[in-house]
């Protein structure tokens, strides 16, 4: 089987990381989430946390240079020898380029990179109703995904939480940081012949079938 090096990407609140969590379920690969990883950073008051925080309850991406090694180490790991996922990264021009001199010294390409398209008012419905598990990250939503207990995480019992960056101001800096930073790579991608776009507006069930069959077709190419 070849590997699978899969990059999500999306606006804030599209689902990536609702997406990202059944992926690695299903493939068994390890995740990476720049936001969860960052987070667990902050928390832990980690170098890596005291220089993201700011930059984070903004809404702004930190700087280039601090995101780039932590993930470019991540998917040198025996761990992601078979493939990676990744969510919330690359977001700029720069990051991407990182990324492919990365996969290059290390003989590999992506796979795909999956578009999860939403628009910008799904984004803010979606991020006001979130609650994400204060342990491991889960994300659930009051509305659309609601934990069987209210405010506990069915996934290993820790609080829920209304993320920082999820208050409407900074919600809308955070989507006007995609559309003018992140949105560039959607060309980027398509151009190397490797995006992917899903409708983000379904269910995430379907949005997840929808993934899988791309996937499942993508496989079976490969093997013509
Ligand atoms: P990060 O945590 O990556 O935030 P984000 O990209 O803004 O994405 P979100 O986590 O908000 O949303 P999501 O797409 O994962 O949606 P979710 O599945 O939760 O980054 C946070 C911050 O870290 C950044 O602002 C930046 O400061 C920093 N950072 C991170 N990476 C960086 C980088 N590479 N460079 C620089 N800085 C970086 O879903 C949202 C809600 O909708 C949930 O409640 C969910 O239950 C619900 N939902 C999901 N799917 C559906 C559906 N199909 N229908 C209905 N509801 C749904």
């Amino acid at each position: 089987m070849s590997e699978l090096n899969l990059v999500l990407l999306g606006p804030p609140g599209s689902g990536k990381g609702t997406q990202g969590e059944r992926l690695q379920e299903d493939f068994h690969l390890p995740y990476y989430a720049t936001g969860d990883i960052l987070r667990a950073a902050v928390r832990d008051e980690t170098e890596l946390g005291r220089e993201a925080k700011e930059y984070m309850d903004r809404g702004d991406l930190v700087p280039d240079e601090v995101i780039v090694g932590v993930i470019g180490e991540r998917i040198a790991q025996h761990e992601a020898a078979d493939g990676f996922i990744l969510d919330g990264f690359p977001r700029t021009t720069p990051q991407a380029e990182a990324l492919d001199s990365k996969m290059g010294e290390l003989g590999r390409e992506l796979t795909a990179a999956l578009l999860i398209d939403v628009t910008d008012d799904e984004v803010v419905r979606r991020l006001g109703g979130r609650r994400t598990c204060v342990k491991n990250g889960h994300v659930f939503h009051v509305e659309f995904d609601p934990p069987k207990n209210e405010g506990i995480c069915d996934v290993c019992g820790a609080r829920l939480e209304v993320r920082d960056d999820d208050k409407p101001d900074v919600i809308r800096h955070r989507l006007a940081t995609y559309h003018e930073k992140t949105e560039p790579l959607i060309a980027r991608y398509e151009e190397a012949g490797i995006l992917r776009r899903i409708d983000g507006s379904l269910t995430p069930d379907e949005v997840g079938d929808r993934i899988r069959a791309m996937l499942a077709t993508r496989r079976m190419e490969e093997e013509l």
